[in-house]
């Protein structure tokens, strides 16, 4: 593979640009710096960190305690630290005019910008009407909003005020969201009458009012207007968020609140069991959202992010909300779709704004490449300093793609690995100091130590051109601590399973200079889009319908999405049912109430039985290499029950392409 590999020197907006890149000109330089920041130096690298980066309401003395041994990590357990004062109140008494949110509505033209001294304002209120509804510090408050700039008010307030939010993204099923805000057992809501996206209405009070007949414990619910369409109303329970932040202060005094106290939870899918409610602490995850925008990037303070993700992600938690604030910088918050009205949106956006950075997911370049150059052509993008993307592996194509029409060769790409787990990126290339290798994540950030183990033994594989399970050794302030309630799944899922390391779940090369290559999970978990899905969630969701028996999910690759859904269902033998087109939309239905539209499978198969061996156990392999069309390669048979199901499995994936 290494032959065909391209290399791309640092280029030139980061060579000779307005800004003097933090960590450059060559990798030499990421070099000492990642050395004098991991082993016996890392305490005192991240104590100097984080009294540089953040401001400490009470000072930290203990830099860490704990670790993944014992499952018991804690970064600056002493200190105090608010994180909505960090991003806000910093900066608004600095420069209360400077922009703090580029707000670009689904419509074009439709934008304004927040400064920071108005974002202040905006999240006193909304923090003064939750204590006013008796929000503790330590108490959920659900959060099922579209992409306005107010929803990054909603987020803020919360952390103001010490409630934890727990952010559900907005294309969510009403289930899906009902589940959440019964595991986290929120008092209060925050949601909108409706939202808007590639110029359709979405209909979220309606999916909340559904969602909340089953959540008993949901006192209120903060209802921003953002289309003003009509929608149903449960007195005592719902408040205009306009009518209530209108009778209370403009000013809101933040909370003291050790730097462990938790900051979100931040629900995501797992390979067994229902979704995990992901923490994260206040002063590590912080810490880690600033320093990783600022390297990774390369931010400087007149730079204008936008992050493309939706806020309901931990990509957009990090890189749309905390991370931009942080640095005191402008960050965008982008209502529509890459090709609303046109394909030509996202550098439209770009344009308009005279955006610094772009960050976005491989299969939207994917879609964009698609559509072609032309409409990349008309767009200025000469501000464009780095360009990251995030989710899944970006293939080479794309890779060249974004380099070639978007950063026209002068900007830099990243490619930057993280998950939900992590909080904020890992494994990343520095836009000033490395030459980029198209596809790999590169080398771990700062503090950080990845670690390539043997799958069966856990040994670690020490030197280059090593390929193995992806785990890190230590800890770095923004793992997240535990699940919510629930800490012995975080240790079984992530600390158990080769002691003493962070295990990510995905499998990674180290090729012959030391880069890092994700090679993707190596667990049952698929990716759709950059969008994590349980194969075990949508199969239990199939089994709700009432003719369904069984079902086998599995991922299958897809040009534009990465991944999609493939499930095979057999259905109880006295099941009746008008035609097979229709039960497999019913199916398809299914998926989308329980989970969300996200999750619907490409395809469904009715087959009669599914591959299993004599003891039972369903051999998905064989329905994997069936999909991908290697069905000549389906290894060892001789444990399946009955062989002849295969043919049977064959024909049906052959008639439905
Ligand atoms: C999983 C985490 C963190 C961003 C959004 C997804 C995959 C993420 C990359 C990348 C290869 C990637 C991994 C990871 N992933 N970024 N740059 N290269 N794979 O967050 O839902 O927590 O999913 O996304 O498989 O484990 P998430």
């Amino acid at each position: 593979m290494s032959e065909s590999v391209s290399v791309h020197p640092v280029p030139p907006r980061l060579q000779n640009g307005s800004e003097v890149p933090y960590i450059g000109p060559n990798i030499e330089a990421y070099k000492k710096a990642h050395a004098e920041s991991i082993g016996p130096n890392a305490d005192k690298w991240w104590g100097k960190m984080a009294r540089e980066t953040l401001h400490w309401d009470i000072p930290f003395h203990t830099v860490k305690s704990g670790g993944f041994e014992h499952g018991d990590v804690s970064w600056f357990p002493d200190g105090y630290v608010n994180a909505s004062y960090n991003c806000v109140d910093r900066w608004a008494h600095r420069t209360p005019d400077k922009t703090a949110i580029i707000y670009e509505g689904d419509e074009p033209g439709q934008h304004l910008e927040i400064s920071y001294s108005q974002l202040l304002r905006e999240v006193s209120r909304v923090a003064n009407v939750l204590k006013s509804w008796g929000v503790q510090p330590g108490d959920t408050v659900s959060i099922y909003l579209p992409m306005t700039w107010q929803s990054v008010a909603a987020f803020l307030a919360c952390a103001r005020i010490g409630a934890v939010h727990a952010v559900v993204f907005a294309g969510f099923s009403s289930e899906s969201l009902r589940d959440r805000v019964n595991d986290c057992k929120s008092r209060v809501v925050i949601t909108s009458d409706e939202g808007r996206r590639g110029g359709k209405t979405v209909n979220i009070k309606k999916i909340v009012d559904a969602a909340l007949q089953d959540c008993p414990g949901v006192e209120h619910v903060l209802v921003l207007q953002r289309t003003g369409g009509e929608v149903s109303w449960t007195a005592g329970r719902d408040k205009w968020w306009h009518e209530e932040t209108a009778k209370v202060s403009n000013f809101c005094p933040h909370a003291l609140l050790p730097a462990e106290h938790p900051l979100f939870i931040l629900y995501t899918s797992g390979s067994t069991g229902k979704p995990k409610g992901i923490v994260h602490t206040t002063g590590g995850y912080l810490l880690n959202a600033a320093l990783t925008l600022k390297y990774v990037f390369d931010v400087h303070e007149n730079d204008r992010f936008g992050c493309m993700a939706d806020m309901g992600w931990i990509t957009g938690h990090t890189y749309i909300v905390y991370g931009p604030l942080a640095n005191g910088i402008a960050t965008t918050v982008f209502e529509s779709t890459p090709v609303y009205p046109t394909p030509a949106r996202f550098w439209d956006v770009i344009d308009t704004h005279k955006l610094t950075h772009f960050y976005t997911a491989p299969t939207a370049v994917r879609l964009l490449r698609r559509h072609g150059e032309h409409w990349v052509e008309k767009a200025d993008l000469s501000t464009l300093r780095v360009i990251g993307s995030v989710g899944e592996p970006i293939n080479p194509e794309a890779w060249h793609w974004l380099n070639d029409h978007v950063g026209r060769k002068q900007a830099a790409i990243v490619d930057t690995f993280f998950q939900t787990e992590t909080g904020t990126i890992v494994v990343a290339p520095f836009p000033g100091a490395i030459e980029c290798k198209p596809g790999a994540a590169t080398v771990p950030f700062l503090g950080m130590e990845a670690a390539l183990l043997d799958p069966v033994t856990g040994k670690e594989l020490e030197g280059n051109d090593v390929e193995g399970v992806l785990a890190f050794k230590g800890s770095w302030p923004s793992i997240a601590r535990t699940v919510w309630q629930d800490h012995n799944r975080w240790l079984d899922a992530y600390l158990k399973p080769y002691p003493g390391y962070y295990f990510t779940g995905d499998g990674a090369h180290r090729d012959q200079d030391g880069y890092i290559w994700i090679k993707g999970r190596v667990d049952d978990v698929i990716n759709v889009s950059g969008h994590r899905l349980s194969t075990s969630e949508i199969e239990s969701a199939l089994i709700l319908h009432d003719g369904v028996a069984e079902a086998a999910v599995i991922g299958a690759n897809d040009e534009i999405t990465g991944q999609s859904v493939h499930a095979f269902v057999t259905l109880k033998p006295d099941f009746e049912h008008n035609g097979e087109a229709g039960l497999v939309k019913e199916l398809a239905v299914q998926v989308r109430a329980t989970i969300g539209p996200f999750a619907t499978p490409k395809k469904i198969y009715l087959v009669p039985d599914l591959p299993k061996t004599r003891s039972g156990k369903i051999m998905r392999r064989i329905m994997r290499k069936v999909v991908a069309g290697e069905a000549d390669q389906l290894g060892d048979l001789s444990t399946l029950a009955d062989p002849s199901i295969v043919e049977v499995i064959k024909d049906k994936v052959a008639a439905a392409h």
